[in-house]
């Protein structure tokens, strides 16, 4: 389905509730616009150990860092739980192997596999239930060979998190334009959020316009808390990097 079969979808259907990930096509024409998606090449290759061959990504989406690096390892596996997505992905890509799973629940050495790296790129904001941020460190550090990396990025619950914000970005093709408006809530002192966002889609080429709202909960970690969830599941060393750019999270095995 093109964005064009996302608008006739959702004027087809208008009152059905909508997930944020309903529409992988949406997500992908408005992420690969406003994301950096060359720069998590740049992060796995700046913390992956020196000859790295396995590499593991968690919640690798529709498969952008697995298209960009396919055939560059020995070995790259994605993991998500979205099947949808996951479709996606594999039209992507030839030789990576794409495991539908939730990584809360899986890690790599079920499957007596390891890994030399392993990435999260941007999905910490997913673990909201209280204990899934520490059974997912739990198996990123069993899918890892001793000495292995894993590395991730996210937004710090800190002061500088604000209750309460309001956003606007606007994405466009030739043919199509994507608003996305999002307001957000701080809903727990322990970082769960509510975002609920409009897309408004236009269709330039048939001047048609479509509408979608969707609720996300998520939730933003203070960095001292996932330091001691990976020191927990045994990781030897944790790192929080602050530079120009999300803030990084690393942990070696
Ligand atoms: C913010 S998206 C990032 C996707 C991709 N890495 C990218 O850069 O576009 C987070 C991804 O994590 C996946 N995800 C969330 N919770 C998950 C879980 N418990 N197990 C597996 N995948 C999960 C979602 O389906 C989604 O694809």
């Amino acid at each position: 389905m093109e964005l064009d079969g996302v608008i006739r979808d959702l004027r087809e259907d208008p009152h059905r509730q909508r997930e944020f990930y309903e529409y992988p096509e949406l997500y992908e024409f408005f992420q690969s616009r406003v994301v950096d998606r060359d720069a998590q090449v740049g992060l796995l290759e700046r913390f992956e150990p020196a000859d790295t061959e396995r590499v593991l990504e968690f919640g690798c989406g529709a498969g952008p860092l697995l298209a960009r690096i396919d055939g560059e390892y020995d070995e790259v596996v994605g993991v998500d739980a979205n099947p949808d997505l996951l479709e996606m992905a594999e039209r992507r890509v030839s030789t990576a192997t794409l495991v539908e799973a939730d990584f809360t629940d899986w890690s790599a050495a079920d499957e007596g596999q390891t890994f030399d790296a392993a990435a999260l790129m941007g999905g910490l904001l997913h673990l909201t239930d209280d204990g899934a941020l520490d059974a997912f460190a739990v198996n990123a550090y069993e899918s890892l060979r001793p000495g292995g990396a894993f590395v991730t990025f996210f937004e710090p619950l800190s002061e500088a998190v604000d209750n309460g914000s309001r956003e606007l970005h606007t994405v466009e093709s030739d043919r199509y334009t994507v608003e996305r408006h999002a307001t957000s809530a701080i809903t727990s002192p322990s970082g769960h959020y509510t975002t609920t966002y409009l897309f408004v889609i236009t269709d330039e080429a048939r001047d048609e316009e479509a509408r979608m709202g969707t609720v996300f909960h998520g939730r933003f970690f203070a960095a001292g808390r996932l330091r001691e969830a990976f020191a927990d599941a045994g990781f030897e060393t944790t790192e929080i990097h602050e530079g120009a750019g999300p803030t990084v999270f690393h942990a070696r095995r």
